[in-house]
């Protein structure tokens, strides 16, 4: 198994980072969430200031270590927006391509992100395409911030609005957007549970 490339890819709060990280542990592989570049250049461009509407992200992509990774401040609101923003940059996205490459040529490994199976690794051995309704991503990602505190009518339309919002910016910028590659198998998780999710995954990585 080594040397297996895995693409996982999917809109936001899908569960494609859940199903990625245990698919990898069950495989024995490398996991790499490259959401998580697009989210320490956003933090890098905050904390200087830099608007990423307005500023290049491109010098903070370049200057990335890897303990800018492992931060916990990474998942809130404001670099959910920013991040978003900076992955709009070519720019950017060309400074972390090489890197997201190197991370899985010698091991191989399982990658997450949304353009994984199209641009990163267009020659993954297996892609997956993650998805569920922005009801089920909405409810999930207060969960993930929130535990399973009450959440309003009023307030769970907001999070899904936010989330359609996100998916449309993500799938409608000019760069590597996200997209379904063709021959990625596509894996709806609204009615499976995460350990459901990844056996299908599993048996789909060893039918390959
Ligand atoms: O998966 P995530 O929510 O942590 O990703 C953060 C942002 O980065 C999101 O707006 C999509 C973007 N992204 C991207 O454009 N390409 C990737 N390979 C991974 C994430």
């Amino acid at each position: 198994m080594t040397r297996l490339i895995i693409a996982v890819d999917g809109p936001a709060a899908a569960g494609k980072g859940t199903l990625a990280k245990a698919l990898a542990a069950s495989l024995n592989l490398p996991y790499l969430d490259t959401g998580l570049l697009y989210r320490a250049v956003a933090r890098q461009m905050l904390l200087k200031n830099l608007d990423p509407v307005t500023e290049s992200g491109e010098e903070a992509a370049r200057n990335l270590q890897p303990q800018d990774l492992l931060r916990q401040d990474l998942r809130v609101p404001e670099i959910d927006r920013a991040a978003s923003t900076v992955a709009t940059q070519p720019l950017v996205r060309t400074a972390l391509l090489q890197r997201q490459r190197d991370f899985a040529a010698a091991t191989g490994g399982v990658v997450d992100g949304r353009d994984i199976g199209t641009v990163v690794f267009p020659q993954a051995d297996v892609k997956l395409f993650v998805t569920a309704s922005a009801r089920t991503r909405a409810l999930r990602r207060h969960y993930q911030l929130h535990g399973d505190a009450t959440l309003s009518d009023v307030a769970l339309q907001r999070l899904i609005e936010e989330i359609e919002a996100r998916d449309q910016k993500d799938a409608s910028r000019a760069v590597s957007p996200l997209r379904r590659a063709e021959d990625a198998i596509l894996l709806e998780t609204d009615d499976l549970d995460a350990g459901a999710v990844l056996q299908k995954a599993l048996s789909i990585v060893r039918n390959r």
